[in-house]
């Protein structure tokens, strides 16, 4: 992101100190990590020390300072998956995307993380794809689930999901508070 565009999200929450962590995460969401130039500016202009912006940015795991892959697949290592077979689902992951836990994928499509519990140990082997829980995992279904989210974006759609995350939580709170409860 170009500071210029940091700056209108600065703007959108009228540079308010109070608003950090939106405007840490709509930075995020928009580049999928956050720049070193980009925390520094945030401090500056926000009167801040940068070191601030940097004990947000690595306490909270929503953040991250390297680039992420446009998918983030976390698979869970907690003890009641781990039991039914976590560690070979993770390692057909490790071997599919050629990165450990931890990694991103040279492509920037997939970044891969080992979690403890994601609370739906029933389930597990559990596997969280942005956001979307693939429950009874195996090393066998691992495979066709990831090619899905191989498939590269179609045109319209992402363009569409661009579009929105292109705005602030600001902007979007707003407008469901116009809409009124849904
Ligand atoms: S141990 Fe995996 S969801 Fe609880």
């Amino acid at each position: 992101m170009e500071l210029r565009e940091v700056d209108q999200v600065l703007k959108e929450y009228g540079y308010e100190e109070s608003a950090i962590l939106p405007i840490l995460q709509d930075i995020q969401d928009r580049d999928r990590y956050l720049a070193k130039e980009v925390c520094e500016h945030i401090a500056e202009k926000l009167s801040i020390p940068v070191t601030r912006v940097y004990r947000l940015a690595t306490f909270y795991r929503a953040f991250s300072l390297t680039p992420r892959g446009r998918h983030l697949v976390s698979c869970c290592m907690g003890t009641a998956c781990h039991v039914r077979g976590a560690p070979r689902v993770l390692d057909k992951l490790e071997m599919d995307l050629s990165i450990e836990p931890g990694g991103t994928t040279k492509d920037l499509m997939f970044s891969l993380e080992s979690v403890n519990c994601l609370g739906a140990c029933a389930t597990g082997p559990l596997v969280v794809i942005d956001g979307h829980y693939y429950g009874h995992m195996s090393s066998i279904k691992i495979d066709s689930v990831l090619k899905e989210y191989k498939k590269p974006p179609k045109g319209e759609k992402d363009e569409g999901k661009t579009k929105k995350s292109g705005k602030s939580r600001k902007t979007e709170a707003k407008a469901s508070k116009r809409k009124g409860p849904q």
